[in-house]
């Protein structure tokens, strides 16, 4: 069985390891150092695993200004996601090209990775974030936290040293190189990717369970990085996870491991930044349904699904699944779509973000139809743990 290629053509590892890791690590003492954030730690991390395959760091200029204009590296490969680092006007300017340094946690001065400077360039944010995000308005998180990196980037490559330790759920974190034998030991040859910043509901447990009626396996895949202050925290639905799992996935068919990646927000761009690297994971498939990876009304809402068509499958080299807006029909009595239902939306149970949040928050479940209520349990014990010190 060959499995899906990663994307690029081949898995990156820029961990650096053994004796290697041991000079670099004293060589790091005498390097300049560049005190660097969490989201760029978790870039650094997922870098080095070859989650972010072909890339082997930061992007440089050219690189930069490619994804920004034409959604691909300079060498034509499909890539929608600026992944870079920003440094402030004194740091560029100490720094030379072709220099190492050393790039620190600015909350525990750890030294995560040695960076290669290749280039050092001034972005222009602001076209940055219309063309990746499609909208300069600040009241957008992605294009808030964008505004808020100094406009200096700093490109190269990477070696990284040390690795962030998660928290919690450690059990639950898997690099490319593990998830691709793991699918390859449970014998499935077509593996969807299931990205989630949410609880899973039973509209996502609705289009999960339809392909999975088509492939061999399901890997529920949720984003635990940075997400802005008003979605559910990563622990509480780890916990909602597991329990859906447990009670109505069949466990020979689902695998849970987490994507600990920062959200961007940036919707079409998002969903095949989300797409290649669930490929490099080891999924044939990926799904996406209704505003993938959206916020507000910034996007359509099959804006991300229409993205794909300006890609070959070849380009692409994972199969996108795309699912129309699901809900409860009364009427149906089942789950269903537009393409599957013929009721008027009355019949249909649909509950806003905010609406679902209220009852929560209340402790109070939605509907079954819904939310399945074990699931609905531990968001309401997750809010309550959240409000009560
Ligand atoms: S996302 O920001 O991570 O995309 P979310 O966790 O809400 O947000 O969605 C996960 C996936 O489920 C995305 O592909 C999204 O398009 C899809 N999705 C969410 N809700 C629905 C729905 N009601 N109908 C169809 N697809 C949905």
């Amino acid at each position: 069985m060959t499995a899906i290629l990663p994307h690029g053509g081949k898995l990156v590892n820029r961990f650096a390891e053994g004796n290697e890791r041991e000079e670099l690590l004293q060589a790091s003492q005498f390097l300049k150092q560049i005190r660097v954030n969490n989201w760029t730690i978790s870039d650094l991390d997922l870098i080095g695993n070859g989650a972010f395959s072909p890339l082997e760091g930061f992007l440089n200029e050219e690189d930069y200004r490619s994804v920004v204009h034409t959604i691909r590296l300079a060498d034509g490969t499909v890539w929608s996601i600026p992944v870079t680092l920003s440094v402030d006007e004194t740091t560029a300017k100490g720094l030379t090209l072709g220099e190492q340094v050393a790039l620190t946690g600015a909350e525990d001065g750890v030294v995560y990775a040695i960076l290669t400077v290749q280039s050092i360039y001034e972005a222009d944010q602001e076209e940055e974030a219309r063309k990746v995000f499609k909208t300069s308005d600040l009241e957008h998180p992605g294009v808030k936290k964008l505004f808020e990196r100094s406009p200096i980037y700093v490109g190269g490559s990477v070696k990284v040293l040390n690795r962030p330790q998660p928290a919690k759920f450690r059990e639950f974190y898997f690099d490319p190189a593990q998830t691709r034998e793991l699918f390859r030991e449970k014998g499935w040859k077509t593996v969807v990717g299931f990205q989630t910043r949410n609880p899973v509901h039973r509209a996502h447990e609705y289009i999960q369970k339809t392909a999975l009626e088509i492939v061999d396996g399901l890997f529920l895949n949720p984003l635990v990085g940075e997400t802005k202050s008003d979605d559910v925290p990563a622990d509480v639905r780890m916990k909602s996870y597991l329990v859906l799992l447990e009670n109505y996935y069949p466990k020979d068919r689902t695998f849970l491991g987490v994507f600990p990646a920062a959200m961007r927000y940036a919707g079409p761009r998002e969903a095949i930044f989300h797409a290649m690297v669930r490929k490099n994971y080891g999924c044939t498939h990926f799904i996406v349904g209704r505003d993938h990876a959206g916020v507000g009304d910034y996007y359509g809402t099959y804006e991300a699904q229409e993205i794909f068509s300006n890609f070959t499958p070849e380009e692409l080299g994972i199969t996108p699944l795309f699912f129309e807006h699901s809900f409860f029909c009364q009427k149906c009595g089942n789950m269903a779509s537009s393409k599957t239902c013929p009721h008027p939306k009355e019949d249909h149970l649909t509950l806003s973000g905010t609406k679902v949040r209220g009852l929560l928050r209340d402790g109070q479940c939605p509907p079954p139809e819904f939310t399945r209520p074990e699931v609905a349990e531990v968001l309401i014990a997750g809010m309550q743990a959240q409000v009560t010190p």
